[in-house]
């Protein structure tokens, strides 16, 4: 079964997972087939879809400038911020970390700040690269999606992910101390999504699963940042991607309740290639190749067993936008509960019941919040 969803017989096999090439460390640039149609249609009645006008209405009044509305003339010392969160020595058990017998057990202080620096430097490179997977796919759904609402709103997202790479990019060049390329798991993931024909793999693919841990993962970085300057740039970027999840959650919803169960069934497949490659891109592998440690050593000094199944808190509850969305579009029950028994098997089915995100863009709106405060003044 699982050879046909994923490029390996146990999906938990951390050999076959590290040792999967990477194809994008010596590219310039990176050609993808879309093999999609681009779709005109001749119904422009606009609101026909009243949830997706009313995403479109409030984007087009959310828009903020990456250049001038975030304090970049904040001093940022990444080794100090690093100092902050995690001391200046080496403290393995706070990271739930077992070094006796690696290499990491005599490293100092030098190494330990070295090494949460690095992860900070290939975070935000990771998510650089999403963001730039997110505009390519949001442009794709402009031609693919046949509704004009749809059409008009991914519109306002294309503009929303290119100032989420400018950001990105931006923080990285000037604040930071190195980019890494982007993630072997993680580019497999975009490469597939891209390049399936049918316009509602898009939406799944990247609102549904890359969006929806992003979403999470900002939300966890942007609660532990000391550095201002990046906790602002998390939260006006955390409120675009609180919509274009509902954008994935809503037009989604409307497409999949058409659909016979052998067509969800593939939809189910998906979703969960999607949730295992995001593990595997987790297990940050290349920060330990840059650290001249052996990956397979130092993911096992944060395991209990030999496999790559999810064990770290932190790691699960990216999780938790997922799994409630994937719920809300009939994902997890459809053909007798298969997603739900793959959630289960990997540990994340708990997040069942939390909030979908079909509405909380409201609430995450910081953008509008912002302005109204300051208006107020
Ligand atoms: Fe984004
Ligand atoms: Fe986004």
């Amino acid at each position: 079964m699982s050879e046909q969803i994923i490029d390996r017989a146990d999906p938990n096999d951390l050999d076959a997972i590290l040792s999967v090439p990477n194809p994008y460390v010596d590219e310039v640039v990176h050609a993808v087939k879309d093999n999609c149609d681009a779709i005109f249609t001749w119904d422009y009645e606009k609101g026909a879809r009243p949830a997706l006008n009313k995403l479109y209405e409030k984007a087009k009044g959310a828009q903020w400038n990456g250049e001038t509305d975030l304090p970049w003339d904040t001093d940022v010392d990444p080794e100090k911020l690093t100092a902050t969160l995690f001391g200046t020595e080496p403290n393995w058990e706070m990271v739930g970390m077992r070094v006796e017998g690696t290499p990491m057990q005599s490293w100092g202080s030098k190494e330990w700040l070295e090494m949460h620096t690095e992860m900070q430097n290939w975070s935000l490179s990771q998510f650089m690269h999403g963001e730039q997977g997110a505009l390519i796919c949001t442009a794709k759904i402009v031609e693919t999606v046949p509704w004009i609402d749809a059409k008009y709103y991914a519109a306002t997202q294309v503009v929303d992910e290119a100032r989420h790479v400018e950001v990105f990019a931006k923080y990285l060049d000037t604040k930071l101390t190195g980019h890494y390329q982007l993630n072997t798991h993680l580019g497999l993931l975009l490469d597939d999504i891209i390049s399936d024909s049918r316009w509602d793999m898009t939406y799944l693919g990247m609102q549904i699963m890359v969006e929806g841990l992003a979403l999470a993962a900002f939300g966890t970085m942007h609660m532990i940042t000391p550095d201002p300057l990046l906790k602002q740039l998390l939260r006006y970027v955390m409120s675009d991607e609180a919509r274009h999840v509902a954008f994935g959650v809503l037009s989604l919803k409307e497409y999949y309740e058409g659909l016979t169960e052998a067509e969800l069934f593939e939809r189910q497949q998906f979703a969960f290639e999607a949730a295992l490659r995001m593990r595997d891109r987790l297990l940050n592998q290349e920060v330990w190749e840059r650290m001249g440690v052996d990956p397979k050593t130092a993911i096992l000094a944060g395991k209990r067993g030999e496999s790559a199944t999810l064990e770290d808190p932190f790691q699960i509850l990216l999780f938790s936008k997922i799994v409630p969305n994937c719920k809300k579009l009939g994902l997890l029950d459809a053909n007798d509960g298969w997603l739900r028994q793959r959630f289960s098997e990997i540990g994340v089915i708990q997040f069942e019941d939390w909030a979908d995100t079909s509405i909380e863009y409201e609430e995450l709106d910081a953008v509008s919040a912002d302005r109204a405060a300051a208006e107020g003044a």
